[in-house]
C-alpha cells in the first residue's frame, strides 16, 4: 500500500503522456513533429527550465475540446490514486490555452468534468490553481483574472509559473492584490531557477501562503530561518530538479539538509510524463537516492497534507 499523501505541485498539461499526446492529434487532426511515441520520448532531454518548457508548450497543441481536457485530468487521478495520492491541487495554465484560441471555459469546465467526480471515481479530492505566465505581461494575467470571473467556484487559489528568470514576483503584485480581493488562495514558483530573493518577494509583495519549488533558500540562510519560522511550506520536485539540471544527480538533492533545517517540505511531481514519475516514484525515489527512513517520509506525507488547502475536517479524512 503507497503511504497516503497530498499532490501540492502539478501542472496538469505536464501530464500529457506521450500516447495521449498522439491519441489526441489524431481524434483532433493535429500533426505533431514527431513520428511516434518513441521519438517524442527522445526529445525529453532537458537543458534547463526553458528547453522544457518550449516542448511542453508545443505538445499543448493537441489539447482542444472539453473532452480533451477531461481526458488528461481523468488519466492522471487514476495515476495518482494509484500511487497513494489521496488529494491533488492542480496547476493549468489557461494563457497557454487562450492564445491557441481555447477559450477559458473549455480549459475550467472540461478540467471540471474529470475533478468534480474524482472522490466518487478515483477516491481523490482536488482542488484548482490557475497559473499566471511570468514571461507574458502583468497587464495579460489581469486580462486572465477577469476571464476566470465565471468560474471561480471551481477555482481555489493563483499560481505564478513559466520562465523564471527575469520576471521577479513584483512584475504581478497587481494581479495577486486583485486575486485576494476575490477570496483567492496563492501561491507561487519562486527559488527554481530565480534567486532567494524572488521567494522572499513572494511571500512580501504577493503574499503567497507556500511556496512551489523554493529550493535556492538554502543560499540563503536569514531565509531558510524565517521559513523555518513562519511554516511556509515548500513543493519541492526531486526528479523535476535533476531532469531540469537544478540538481546534477538526485543523491545531491538539498531535501535531507532542508528537513533537518527544520522546513515544512513536501514532495510532488511538477510534470510527471516529462520528468520520469508521478507522486509515489517521487518518494521511492528520495527513498533510495537519499536514503530517508520511513519517519522522513511520514513526515513528508503529513506535511502534504497541512499545506494543503483542505478544510481542517478534511485534512484529517484524506489521511
Ligand atoms: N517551472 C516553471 N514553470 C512550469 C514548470 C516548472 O517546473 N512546469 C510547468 N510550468
Ligand atoms: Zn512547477
Amino acid at each position: 500500500m503507497p503511504l497516503p499523501k497530498a499532490e501540492l505541485h502539478l501542472h496538469i498539461e505536464g501530464t500529457l503522456e506521450p500516447e495521449l499526446a498522439f491519441e489526441l492529434a489524431a481524434r483532433n487532426g493535429v500533426a505533431l513533429p514527431y513520428a511516434d511515441t518513441e521519438a517524442l520520448r527522445e526529445a525529453y532531454r532537458f537543458e534547463d527550465l526553458q528547453s522544457f518548457l518550449n516542448l511542453y508548450y508545443e505538445l499543448m497543441a493537441v489539447l482542444r475540446t472539453e473532452r480533451d481536457f477531461e481526458d488528461l485530468a481523468d488519466a492522471y487521478l487514476a495515476r495518482a490514486a494509484a500511487q497513494g495520492v489521496r488529494h491533488a491541487e492542480i496547476f493549468f495554465d489557461p494563457q497557454a490555452h487562450l492564445a491557441r484560441g481555447v477559450g477559458m471555459g473549455t480549459v475550467v469546465e472540461g478540467l471540471w468534468r474529470a475533478l468534480g467526480d474524482s472522490e466518487a471515481t478515483h477516491g481523490v479530492s482536488t482542488r484548482l490553481i490557475m497559473c499566471f505566465l511570468r514571461d507574458e505581461s502583468a497587464e495579460s494575467a489581469l486580462e486572465t483574472l477577469d476571464a476566470a470571473k465565471p468560474y471561480l467556484d471551481r477555482i481555489t487559489g493563483v499560481g505564478l509559473d513559466s520562465a523564471e528568470v527575469g520576471h521577479p514576483p513584483v512584475k504581478f503584485r497587481a494581479v495577486y492584490e486583485a486575486a485576494a480581493a476575490l477570496g483567492l488562495r496563492r501561491v507561487a514558483h519562486a527559488g527554481e531557477e530565480g534567486p532567494p530573493e524572488y521567494i522572499t518577494e513572494a511571500l512580501d509583495v504577493l503574499g503567497v501562503e507556500r511556496v512551489d519549488h523554493g529550493l535556492r533558500c538554502m543560499e540563503d540562510p536569514a531565509l531558510v530561518e524565517r521559513l523555518v519560522r513562519e511554516r511556509i511550506p515548500l513543493t519541492l520536485c526531486p526528479l523535476s530538479n535533476v531532469r531540469l539540471r537544478t540538481v546534477d544527480v538526485l543523491a545531491d538533492h538539498p531535501l535531507p539538509a532542508m528537513l533537518d533545517a527544520g522546513l515544512v517540505c513536501t514532495v510532488n511531481s511538477d510534470d510527471p510524463a516529462y520528468f520520469g514519475g508521478y507522486a509515489g516514484d517521487n518518494f521511492d525515489a528520495v527513498r533510495s537516492e537519499l536514503g530517508l527512513d520511513e519517519e522522513r517520509l511520514r513526515e513528508l506525507a503529513r506535511n502534504s497534507f497541512t499545506a494543503s488547502f483542505l478544510e481542517d475536517d478534511e485534512k484529517l479524512r484524506a489521511r
